[in-house]
């Protein structure tokens, strides 16, 4: 069934839309013993560092230009990756704003002593925004979605949007209303 594209938030008017297969990005590594925690198994932060380049990967080809990490969020770790899996990272955008997008990622693991199918290990959404040369935040086209599950993502990332800014607001309005209560804290 084909959902109904949904509207951008805001538009970028003037700059041509761009499909997500055109910055879709696989990244793949062999984790080795360097990578591993005090269990042996690898550390959630080098499968995070993966997950970082890949976003940032993706977000920089989308926008055809620098851009910078913003916000992480629902990084989650569902298997242990061990040492010798081959790890796949694979990252999209999902929705793009004026000058900010949301990377959805997910995670796999080829198994080094396995033939079965990649397990899926993880997956996480970031907001990247970019940036001009002055690291000011500059315009980036409409990511286009393709694909049924593209244009779920799509509202699925518009629901996180929403639930970052309110999120955002109500913590805001929170401390400024403890500062006029005369908090320091
Ligand atoms: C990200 C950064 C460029 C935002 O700059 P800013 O002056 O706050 O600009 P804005 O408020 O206009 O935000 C730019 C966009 O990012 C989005 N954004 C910023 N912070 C966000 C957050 N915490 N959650 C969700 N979106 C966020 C804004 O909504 C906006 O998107 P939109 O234009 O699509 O609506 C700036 O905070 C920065 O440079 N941060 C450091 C980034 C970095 O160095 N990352 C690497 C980690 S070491």
């Amino acid at each position: 069934m084909t959902d109904q594209a949904t509207a951008p938030e805001s538009g970028t008017a003037g700059i041509p839309g761009k499909p997500t297969s055109a910055s879709r990005t696989t990244l793949s590594h062999i984790m080795t013993h360097n990578d591993t925690n005090l269990l042996g198994t690898v550390h959630g932060g080098v499968i995070m560092k993966l997950v970082d380049d890949a976003a940032g990967a993706v977000a920089g080809r989308h926008s055809g230009g620098p851009a910078v990490t913003a916000f992480m969020d629902e990084m989650a770790f569902l298997e242990p990756v061990r040492v010798g899996d081959l790890v796949h990272v694979k990252a999209q955008v999902n929705w793009t704003g004026r000058t900010s997008m949301e990377v959805g990622v997910r995670v796999l693991a080829e198994r080094w002593n396995e033939s079965a199918p990649a397990t899926q290990v993880g997956s996480a959404y970031l907001v990247f925004a970019a940036v001009d040369a002055d690291g000011k935040p500059r315009p980036v086209p409409q990511v286009l979605p393709e694909t049924d599950r593209d244009r779920r993502r799509n509202q699925e990332a518009q629901i996180r949007r929403t639930h970052r800014l309110s999120r955002r607001r109500a913590i805001t309005e929170l401390r400024e209303r403890r500062a006029a209560e005369g908090f320091e804290d």
